[in-house]
């Protein structure tokens, strides 16, 4: 059942130059060639009665409820499967069509009768209105079809329902399930009346493949299958357009609410990022927001051992701002400082970095990116001149060849996987380079042409491997080069890559790929039309991962795959507002749009508005906070919805630096990890319950709208606003979009945007500015922004994270789809129904050596230390390999990862782990603990049922 206020169209629309012009019941239109009569007759407002039809899938000609008469044409064709033809002349309404239409839906009713009143989709259901558009009210035909029923309900969703005594066979949930989703988990078996739709093999759609992602809920035109919410709660009043706050995708939704109650989430198809489509997190995943654990009131304590105090938000908020200059009084202006979020909004984002450094008086800001896409940030910047992917997600259907490396998009990045995946299906290439064979490797109608399967923490020499083919062997854009690129660079790049070293053969004993497989995928690369390059954590979170973000650009340099559609360079950002989070300036050495806090023309503009003197020289990242709070000259943290305990490398180290701090603030929506070393609890708002605007991987600025009032009372931005002002530095700002004003006034890339314009065009790709009034999707389209692009040398150098006999296998990470991050939000969803723990991916011979049967226990153990976890055997990790995910903080996946980081942002070397795997009976030293320390805070908890 689609969101509250769509027009469906009936067919989707099409992209043609040629345009046709007819006449639909005595009025001219005019549309592309290869619309259907019924998208054309919707464009004037004339709704064919239709069934089996809806304008996000192919029409399949069906349910004849939507025939046509057409001048000179003999019966009554479909008009959703009959396309314009010029001069047609079409009859849309006349009695024979209206006994026709009536006679389809009789036969519907006989097997589906009209009990609509307490039907979750009453006022909403299609056959009802159907019927009533032609006047059925019953049925000639008797209503023995019916007499199958009543069938079960399958209700193993959590989610969803799929009550079969309510479907009409029309299939639109298969076309949904096959084309928007591409997971083709359902199909109709048996014929006539006795015909259903079924999952999988006959399964419940729990046990199937089914992925949840809700699109064939989305175009179902009954209540057969239906969000259990809308069957449990009833229909919603007011639907808000807002933004997913889960992944970089950034998905558009309606949220429909009655009163403070969300009923459900429908994505957007007019979301330019989603276009209608989502996933389990962003679709279903949402009660974590009014989850009981949620944190309601401000609390303090003196010393972290001692119980949460509730206290008012004054309160609150003046013991934290007493604390912070209490500590700057005694140990010196950098003393303190403020790790942001990515989860926030881009308007908090700015007002923390404001805070610190107004209020503070120094730069020492940092935000969570700095784990994950820094190295992005700085690689791209120094190649391209831009700090950012520089494609939108639909120029991903003119690419013919994918080159995906590190990232797994049906886990990560899912609605993005689906559209890839019907590019692919429409036959575009695709090479992967993943040490895991990860799901795109083999699926349904789709098949990697190459996947290098190299070793974890060899990137670097695997791009320097597929440069070399591309220089030896005359594939070279020299052109392209020639007009665009810095000559001087990119001679030593060639010279370098040239090289026999890096040659594929000489590499070969580096990665583990066969050289001629090497040999293969770049010649496809180079030369297969459009090539695009998606990638993600698995090439940033690297001791060299800025060295392979510039690999990656050298090499689209050189085949000339940069400033046009189908191609690019395109960073898949894990959380939802990484991107703007970067954007914002909240790192220790940049303002707003990627500008270093010593540019003295940048810091006056920045020193007028804000009408202080400004720090000139960088502040700390977040492992130099860590550094110099272990040596004692840092001892105050704000920590704004991150929660650094659980995400942060070597958690023994991150837990020894908060604890030698003084005042921690932490301001989330729950007690997490991190809260357990703060002073000072905020409790934060959630992206329900509150105004701002995310930006995603594609640069896309979209509007966050409150769709409830805050639970704690506070927005996060009204918070910070708090905090300043009891630090002496009020804020004047009484909307978020005033905030928006401000940065787009000391924002170069972001000059043209305003909360009116988002509202206009619904989001906003930056740079938008006098010369980009309504944004950018494609970025460095007829020269580079930097003016020249220039090429790196990209040596290989070996991460110090070294096998021997001791810890001979590599450990590397990634996500579940339904799990997101340190899973604070998933936990607490139903989502725990696919992924209850964190497991470890070895392969079969390496857990033989071992003794190691699956379902054991295994003992995880590295330099930094050690952990358990159950063991899954599988051959999706080579041998020498091993795997898990981090999102259970009792699995401490970080426990064992080190303090390696990359050698230009410091982003830490989460992929590459060496350690020895042990068959355990029993939880490591560290999971006790946490065991208890949990059971603790649990115990605090609840011993104060007024704080949550
Ligand atoms: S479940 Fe809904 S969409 Fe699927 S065949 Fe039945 S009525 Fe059509
Ligand atoms: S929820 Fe998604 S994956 Fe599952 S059956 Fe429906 S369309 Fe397919
Ligand atoms: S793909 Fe990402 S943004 Fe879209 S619904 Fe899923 S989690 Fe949300
Ligand atoms: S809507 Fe055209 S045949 Fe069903």
């Amino acid at each position: 059942m689609y969101a509250l206020d769509h027009h469906d169209h009936g067919t989707p629309a099409i992209d043609a130059s040629t345009l046709v012009t007819l006449e639909i019941d005595g009025a001219s239109v005019t549309v592309p060639a290869g619309t259907s009569l019924m998208r054309a007759a919707a464009t004037l407002g004339n709704d064919i009665p239709k069934l089996c039809a809806t304008d996000t899938l192919k029409a399949f000609g069906s349910c004849r409820l939507c025939l046509v008469e057409v001048e000179g044409r003999k019966g009554y064709p479909a008009s959703c499967t009959t396309t314009v033809a010029e001069g047609m002349k079409v009859r849309t309404h006349s009695d024979k069509l209206q006994a026709l239409r009536r006679g389809v839906v009789e036969l519907y009713v006989s097997d589906h009768p009209l009990e609509c009143d307490g039907c979750p989709a009453h006022g909403h259901c299609e056959l009802e209105n159907m019927a009533e558009q032609v006047g059925v009210t019953g049925t000639r035909y008797g209503t023995d079809g019916a007499t199958a029923r009543p069938r079960k309900t399958d209700a193993s969703n959590p989610y969803f329902a799929f009550n079969p005594d309510l479907c009409i066979v029309c299939s639109r949930c298969v076309r949904a399930c096959d084309e928007t989703q591409g997971t083709l988990a359902l199909t109709i078996q048996g014929r006539g009346f006795q015909s259903k739709v079924s999952a999988s093999q006959d399964q419940p759609f729990l046990d199937s493949e089914c992925v949840s992602c809700g699109a064939c809920i989305e175009a179902c035109p009954t209540a057969a299958l239906s969000e259990k919410s809308l069957i449990n709660i009833g229909q919603p009043e007011i639907s808000t357009t807002t933004t997913c706050a889960y992944c970089g995708v950034g998905c558009s939704f309606q949220a429909e609410t009655r009163g403070q109650e969300v009923i459900r989430m429908v994505p957007s198809r007019d979301g330019h990022a989603n276009h209608g489509h989502s996933c389990v997190k962003g679709r279903f995943a949402y009660g974590y927001a009014t989850h009981a654990d949620r944190i309601r009131t401000p609390m303090i304590r003196k010393q972290i051992s001692d119980p949460w105090m509730p206290v008012s938000w004054d309160e609150a908020i003046n013991h934290a701002a007493s604390e912070f200059k209490r500590l700057q009084q005694q140990h010196g202006r950098d003393s303190v400082g403020a790790i942001t979020s990515s989860r926030c909004t881009n308007e908090e984002v700015w007002v923390m970095q404001k805070l610190v450094r107004v209020a503070f008086g120094n730069n020492n800001v940092d935000t969570c990116a700095r784990v994950c896409h820094s190295p992005t940030g700085y690689g791209l910047k120094q190649t391209l001149g831009e700090s950012a992917g520089t494609q939108e997600f639909d120029s991903v259907m003119k690419s013919d060849v994918i080159l995906l490396i590190g990232a797994n998009p049906t886990e990560g990045h899912p609605v993005f996987a689906s559209q890839m995946k019907r590019r692919l299906r429409q036959g575009a290439k695709l090479i992967i380079v993943d040490p895991r064979a990860i799901a795109l490797v083999r699926t349904p109608h789709i098949e990697a042409d190459y996947h290098l399967q190299l070793r974890p923490g060899t990137n670097v020499a695997l791009i320097n491997a597929l440069a070399h083919v591309v220089v030896s062997e005359g594939l070279l854009k020299e052109e392209y080069i020639h007009d665009r690129c810095e000559p001087a660079a990119f001679e030593r790049w060639r010279a370098f890559v040239s090289e026999a070293r890096n040659s594929p053969e000489a590499s070969e004993a580096i990665t583990g790929v066969p050289a001629a497989d090497v040999r293969a995928a770049a010649r496809l690369y180079a030369t297969g039309g459009n090539g695009a390059i998606y990638y993600g954590l698995g090439v940033t979170e690297h001791s060299q991962g800025t060295t392979m973000v510039m690999g990656i650009a050298n090499l689209a340099m050189a085949t000339g795959n940069l400033g046009r559609e189908g191609g690019g360079v395109n960073p898949l950002r894990g959380q939802n507002n990484v991107q703007g989070s970067c954007d914002m300036g909240s790192f220790p050495h940049e303002y707003s749009g990627y500008r270093h806090v010593s540019d003295d023309t940048v810091r006056a503009l920045f020193e007028s508005s804000w009408g202080v003197t400004l720090e000139t020289e960088p502040g700390l990242r977040i492992p130099n906070m860590f550094e110099a709070a272990l040596d004692g000259s840092f001892k105050g943290l704000f920590v704004q919805g991150e929660d650094i305990a659980q995400s942060d490398p070597n958690t023994q180290h991150v837990t020894a630096a908060l604890s030698a701090m003084e005042c921690i603030v932490v301001q989330d929506l729950f007690l997490n990890e991190t809260a357990q070393f703060a002073h000072v609890f905020l409790p934060g708002s959630s992206f329900l319950e509150k105004d701002g605007t995310f930006t995603n991987a594609e640069r896309r600025i979209s509007r966050v709208r409150k769709v409830i009032e805050p639970l704690a009372g506070l927005a996060d931005w009204e918070i910070t606003l708090k905090l300043a002002a009891a630090l002496g530095h009020p804020m004047p700002y009484s909307h978020p979009s005033e905030i928006m004003d401000e940065i787009a006034r000391l924002t170069p890339t972001f000059t043209g945007v305003s909360y009116q314009k988002l509202d206009r065009l619904g989001s906003i790709q930056w740079p938008c500015n006098a010369e980009a009034p309504d944004g950018t999707p494609t970025m460095h389209i007829d020269h580079f922004v930097r003016g020249k692009g220039r090429f790196f040398v990209t040596e290989y150098v070996a991460t110090e994270e070294r096998i021997n006999a001791r810890f001979p296998l590599l450990l590397t990470t990634g996500r579940i789809l339904s799990q997101y991050n340190v899973g604070a939000q998933t936990r607490r969803t139903g989502n725990v129904a696919w992924h209850a723990e964190d497991r470890l991916e070895i392969h079969p011979d390496d857990a033989e050596q071992r003794g190691i049967n699956p379902g054991d226990w295994a003992g995880v153990v590295s330099r930094a230390g050690e952990t358990v976890l159950r063991a899954d055997i599988t051959t999706r990790v080579q041998p020498g390999v091993v795997y898990t995910t981090f999102h259970f903080p009792e699995s401490g996946a970080n426990v064992v990862t080190t303090d390696n980081s990359d050698w230009a942002t410091n982003c830490p070397e989460y992929k590459v782990t060496a350690v020895q795997i042990v068959r355990v009976t029993q939880p490591s030293d560290w999971q006790r603990r946490y065991r208890e320390q949990s059971r603790q805070r649990t115990r605090i908890q609840r011993a104060d049922a007024s704080i949550v």
